[in-house]
């Protein structure tokens, strides 16, 4: 498949596209909002025209798709334990008017935790977007080990994941609840009730491309699974957690939100812990 898509660029270059084919919030919220934070993290220490990138966790690779036409980016290969990526070509027909993916960028389905490493050559650069917040937490380790052996030295690494766990809506359900730490505050059937009888529609930019396929019973026990699957990582760990793999730390920010916290949760939990609701890694090799 990808050597057609070679093949049709070296005759025809890149397929045309025009931004203002988007009407899908989720599609506009990577296609630009995701893609200028990793430009930003990522295209200022490596040259992102020349470099070779490794996207763990691309879900449906839009933000990949983003970076190559309006970042310069030339190379991206995606991994994902699901494949959702095999959407991108429709995609980015419905939502750029776009006849073909570059391609440079691929894609790859794999096992959770199945190591990546020993392929050569090593590549320049590693990001991952709201997805280490939902690796398996004993996967954890050997997957920041595996991903230090796939950068070469000299390489980064930029993570982000947001909302973080302890955070208002870390649950990820904030679809369905608005309450903030909900999560932390009731039990998980009280959860799945309040899912359950959610009526009406969710925000927009909170409603992947899965969606279609799950329809809105199958999609309510999606995103309650995915909740239940939360590794409850905090920031704190992952800090440690990579720079453990041996991953040198460069720069970080955490972002708090200015919320007021519930009686019940104070005490319980530190307030810095509570407010955290993101953080963006830039870790080296
Ligand atoms: C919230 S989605 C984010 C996807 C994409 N980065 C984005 O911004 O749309 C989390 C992604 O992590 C993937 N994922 C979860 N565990 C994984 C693992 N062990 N290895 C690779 N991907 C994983 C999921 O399949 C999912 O696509």
């Amino acid at each position: 498949m990808n050597w057609k898509l070679r093949l049709q660029e070296r005759f025809w270059g890149i397929a045309p596209w025009d931004a203002k084919h988007i009407t899908d919030e989720w599609f506009r919220a990577h296609f630009d909002y995701a893609a200028d934070v990793v430009q930003h993290w990522v295209g200022g220490v490596l040259d992102l025209p020349t470099a070779r990138l490794l996207n763990f966790g691309c879900g449906d690779g839009i933000t990949d798709l983003a970076l190559m036409l309006r970042h310069g980016a030339t190379a991206i290969h995606g991994v994902d334990i699901r494949r959702e990526y095999a959407k991108l070509p429709r995609i980015a027909r419905e939502q750029l008017g776009m006849s073909r993916i570059p391609a440079g960028m691929t894609f790859e389905t794999i096992q959770p935790g199945a190591p990546l490493a020993g392929r050569q050559p090593l590549v320049d650069g590693i990001m991952s977007w709201s997805t280490f917040e939902h690796v398996q937490r004993d996967q954890l380790a050997p997957i920041f080990s595996d991903l230090y052996a796939c950068l070469r030295p000299g390489g980064y690494f930029f993570i982000q994941i947001e909302p973080l766990f302890y955070s208002p809506f870390g649950s990820h359900l904030r679809r369905y609840i608005e309450t903030p730490w909900q999560h932390l505050l009731v039990s998980e059937d009280d959860l799945w009730r309040a899912i359950e009888q959610h009526k009406g529609p969710m925000a927009a930019d909170e409603v992947d491309f899965g969606f279609a396929d799950f329809g809105v019973d199958g999609y309510k026990k999606f995103v309650f699974n995915e909740y239940r699957a939360l590794n409850l990582l905090t920031a704190d760990e992952l800090v440690e957690i990579t720079t453990s793999a041996g991953f040198k730390l460069v720069r970080q920010e955490r972002r708090s939100v200015d919320m007021e916290i519930p009686q019940a949760l104070r005490g319980k939990y530190p307030d810095e812990l509570l407010l955290n609701n993101e953080i963006f890694l830039l870790l080296g090799k």
